[in-house]
């Protein structure tokens, strides 16, 4: 959940490092701090807060000029979001210093014999022990690569390492387990990152870096070894995000570009993905069709909005492939001792592909003799990385904390999962999955149809900022539409928000409606399951006759729900199951301008990581 930074060249290292880190702050902002190698010495600057304390810092205090520096924004773990817990940590000499993100499990134990050997620790973290034991090491061979191995190899936990020694000024060494990393390569400088936006607007060649390795970056070179010092065989990619997209284009938030992207987004993740003859072609799928129609069973693993694109999911897996599809929280997943066996396919969602809740999902599932998919949003993360095959969307960077057209995407990607499978077990006929791909063709347009018709919606949200609670209630696939909707709002305006099932309300929660209750209806087409639409409008009238205000999400056309409507947003007709991809437009709208309305920083929420690498 940090960002990390380093670099090494012929180009300001604080200049490269600060700039880089403005585009982590996402990760986490709550401390940041840099350190520079120049004049044969070390000087490092931290502070808590936002990252604007750090440059108030280091404009009053200036570091000295160098070329080779790492730098780190904070979400915090271990110890509270102060100065002293902030990074880089150094040794007691100032010698070494060292970035970190993730947990060191033995760090208690590994402190109290750093303490017995007089090393004096000043902070809380867990990440401190290992700028000394690096001064320890260093101290022995003199190479700070070397160093950096012996001491990966005594580490417990989660965790991705940069660090520098003050007696190798032109070298930065990274390292990682279970935590994003990745190298980017320029003309005589190189750059180790947590994310690729860090470094994007000076090189799109990137190297991937695998489980359990050290990389020594130099100004004429990268060297890759595992833990045990054998070289490691890497794998190099071009990175297709450019710097732009990186940056808000103009909008007052991350968010507010994310979401008027998502026709692109949608569009973007359907390339390439049809051959000449118009059969699916997902060829980062590396398994075998022979192997996908042994497949019994499906399983989705996912956390928060990934969890509800799963939800959907289920509906068309189950409908197109005839396949019992499961949905499972991936915190509960391997605690609930899960059937699993050779023909279960686990699918695991993630838009960052960190997420350690569901990296130790797949994880377990692949001890089980399952075969793993991901759905991911970050290329080069740890999840595809450990999965039998993986399916990316092309959402491009999701900055904003709440996610949204990551979620779009990944709904896109679920469909052409389902779409795969029926072609590949023959439950779809070639006809049918073209009338679907056509239809997912159609829906970028449809997307930017609702998004030119969102102002009702914007204002309906700020007449609404003063209220306590808002319930979001739907049918089918409506019902995970409701969940997100829920999500969307309690992370955002940090109200009390919550979705439910609409044929639940007699069971319990109808008791919650009163007078002047805002309730978000998400109403399935008439022209699909007729039933399930009647009954949702049964509900409406049965919410309002007790005084609820009804915000209705209805499709164009549909006549029915006018009476019952204190507010009618209007979507474009889709199919069935697609609907999802049009009805959670206006509520990513609804939740975007209410937090907007309440003042609140609606890229960074409160409390919140956009990538949550730690269980
Ligand atoms: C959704 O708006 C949140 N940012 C959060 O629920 C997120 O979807 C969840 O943490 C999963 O993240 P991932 O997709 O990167 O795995």
């Amino acid at each position: 959940m940090c960002g990390i930074v380093g670099y090494v060249g012929s180009q300001s290292a604080l200049e490269i490092v600060m700039a880089g880190l403005k585009r982590l702050e996402y990760r986490g902002y709550d401390s940041a701090g840099v350190a520079v190698l120049a004049d044969g010495g070390l000087a490092a600057a931290k502070k808590a807060g936002k990252f604007v304390n750090l440059e108030k810092e280091l404009t009053e205090r200036p570091l000295p000029t160098g070329t080779t520096g790492i730098g780190h924004t904070r979400w915090a773990t271990h110890g509270g979001p102060t100065d002293a817990n902030a990074h880089p940590h150094l040794d007691n000499a100032g010698r070494v210093a060292v970035v970190h993100n993730g947990i060191i499990e033995n760090f208690a134990c590994l402190r109290a014999e750093l303490e017995e050997r007089g090393h004096e620790l000043g902070s809380e973290t867990d990440t401190e022990v290992v700028a000394h034991l690096l001064a320890e090491e260093f101290s022995a061979c003199a190479d700070l690569a070397e160093a950096m191995r012996l001491v990966c190899r005594r580490l417990e936990g989660a965790f991705t390492l940069v660090a520098v020694h003050a007696d190798e000024p032109d070298v930065v060494v990274g390292a990682r387990r279970n935590s994003p990393l990745v190298v980017g390569v320029g003309e005589g400088e190189a750059f180790l990152a947590s994310d690729v936006a860090a470094f994007i607007a000076h090189t799109r060649s990137a190297i991937e870096l695998g489980q359990d390795q050290v990389v020594e970056l130099r100004r004429d070179g990268v060297t890759v070894t595992g833990f045990d010092g054998r070289p490691a065989d890497v794998r190099s990619y071009r990175i297709d995000w450019d710097a732009a997209a990186a940056e808000k284009g103009g909008y007052d938030y991350f968010m507010l570009k994310e979401i008027a992207e998502q026709p692109k987004a949608v569009a973007d993740t359907l390339l390439g993905r049809i051959d000449a003859v118009g059969s699916l072609t997902l060829d980062e799928v590396r398994i075998s069709a022979s192997e996908l129609r042994e497949v019994d069973k499906v399983v989705i693993v996912a956390c928060g909005t990934a969890f509800h694109a799963g939800l959907i999911a289920k509906y068309a897996i189950e409908h197109w492939t005839r396949i019992p599809c499961e949905v499972e929280l991936a915190s509960e997943f391997r605690y609930r001792d899960p059937i699993l066996d050779q023909q279960t396919l686990v699918v695991a969602i993630s838009q960052s592909g960190e997420t350690m809740d569901t990296l130790m999902a797949l994880r377990h599932a692949r001890e089980q003799g399952a075969r793993v998919l991901a759905i991911c949003n970050t290329n080069g993360s740890t999840i595809p990385r450990e999965s039998d095959a993986v399916l990316y969307t092309h959402a491009g960077p999701e900055v904003a904390v709440a996610s949204t057209k990551a979620f779009l995407t990944q709904l896109v990607a679920c469909y052409l999962v389902a779409l795969y499978l029926g072609q590949v077990r023959g439950t779809k006929w070639g006809d049918e999955i073209h009338a679907v791909v056509r239809d997912l063709a159609k829906i970028g347009g449809e997307v930017e149809r609702v998004l030119e018709t969102m102002e009702p919606v914007r204002e309906l949200a700020r007449s609404l900022a003063h209220k306590n609670t808002v319930l979001f209630l739907g049918r089918h696939v409506g019902y995970p539409v409701a969940l997100e909707g829920a999500l969307k709002l309690k992370e955002l305006a940090y109200m009390h928000a919550e979705g439910f099932a609409a044929g639940e309300l007699k069971h319990g929660p109808i008791a919650l409606i009163e007078d002047d209750l805002p309730v978000v209806v998400v109403v399935p087409s008439p022209r699909g399951r007729s039933v399930l639409h009647d009954k949702i409008v049964s509900n409406i009238q049965e919410i309002r006759a007790r005084g609820a205000r009804t915000i209705v999400i209805a499709e164009e056309g549909d006549e029915a729900v006018v009476p019952y409507a204190d507010h009618l947003i209007r979507i474009p007709a889709t199919p069935t199951l697609l609907q999802p991809l049009v009805a959670t437009v206006p509520l990513q709208v609804f939740a975007c301008e209410l937090a907007t309305a309440r003042g609140n920083e609606v890229d960074q929420p409160r409390n919140l990581a956009k990538s949550v690498t730690v269980e």
